[in-house]
């Protein structure tokens, strides 16, 4: 029996699908778990973990959750549950998948997991915060796995798309994701530190840089420890990035462009640090907070 079987045997008295998903729900509710990457409760969690170690879509039809589970797949969820519950490894870094804008991406842990709350901005074309946008350029800076730029592509059918990002080992996997949505036509990965490789102009610069400050970093849960800290940290108050890319957008934006940035609940920093700047913040429905955007005009009128 292996390590992972015998830390949770009880795995191996489940007869079915149904069973194995009570017992995953019963075992990660026991344990001071952080959720947030993908799900926000126990049951959501147990149900993908079961699902999807068993290779199953999580729209499975009802019926087939009382088949019977085999020992090699008894033992597969044992060692996702070893994963998770004794590592504290996020779920998407244990099934190698996270969704975006209902888009399945591809993950690694070279990349953060992607939780954006742009997903909503972008589903709903920006919609009241900026009117009729049409982008025909558009920018995913600091790009991660790609899912923001790839939503984006998916959105505005009619733009072209660079992704970018200072990691080459992120951006490899951005490009396995541009082809796993058939994008390559439209949409290009650049390796670049903030704008030092790109060539404007863009109508809309999207970014989710890293924002997390310092006294953040040091109280953050297990799980967010298996993300890269170049993802996450910048800086004393988390704006090291986001004040560089203030700096520069203005330069690369289009005379009709739009800056679209997220810094989480690092806006407070954010509105001290720069006062007076016309940012606007969006309000969302589907949860999330910590995102402005600034029209290229306002942008270039605080530069001069
Ligand atoms: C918060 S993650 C966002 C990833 C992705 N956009 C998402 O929403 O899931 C920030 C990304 O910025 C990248 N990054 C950090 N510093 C950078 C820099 N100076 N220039 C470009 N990218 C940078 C990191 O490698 C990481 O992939």
């Amino acid at each position: 029996m292996g390590e992972s079987l015998k830390k949770f045997a009880g795995v191996q008295e489940m007869g079915s699908i149904r069973d194995l998903i009570r017992f995953v729900w019963s075992t990660l509710s026991a344990h001071e778990l952080f959720y947030g990457h993908g799900t926000d409760n126990a049951w959501d969690e147990a149900c993908h973990l079961v699902l999807s170690s068993l290779k199953l879509p999580w729209d499975v039809d009802n019926a087939l959750l009382d088949c019977r589970v085999t020992q090699a797949e008894k033992e597969r969820v044992a060692e996702f549950l070893q994963q998770r519950v004794v590592e504290r490894k996020p779920l998407p870094y244990i099934t190698g998948e996270a969704w975006f804008m209902g888009l399945p991406f591809e993950i690694n842990a070279k990349v953060l997991i992607p939780r954006s709350p742009l997903a909503e901005l972008l589903q709903k074309q920006f919609d009241p915060w900026i009117d009729q946008l049409q982008p025909l350029r558009i920018l995913d800076l600091c790009c991660g796995s790609g899912c923001i730029g790839i939503a984006a592509a998916s959105v505005f059918e009619d733009a072209e798309v660079v992704l970018s990002d200072i990691d080459a080992e992120a951006l490899a996997l951005a490009r396995r994701n541009i082809e796993r949505f058939g994008l390559q036509d439209r949409v290009q990965a650049v390796e670049s530190d903030l704008f030092d490789q790109l060539a404007g102009p863009f109508d809309l610069i999207l970014t989710n840089p890293p924002y997390v400050d310092a006294e953040d970093m040091d109280a953050l849960p297990a799980e967010y420890r298996h993300e890269p800290v170049l993802a996450l940290a910048s800086g004393e108050d988390g704006l090291d990035c986001a004040r560089r890319i203030l700096a520069q957008s203005g330069g690369y934006l289009s005379e009709d462009g739009w800056l679209v940035g997220e810094v989480g609940n690092s806006i407070d920093a954010l509105l001290d640090a720069f006062p007076g700047h016309p940012f606007i913040l969006p309000d969302f429905e589907w949860g999330g907070s910590g995102v402005f955007i600034l029209s290229a005009a306002d942008l270039k009128q605080e530069e001069s």
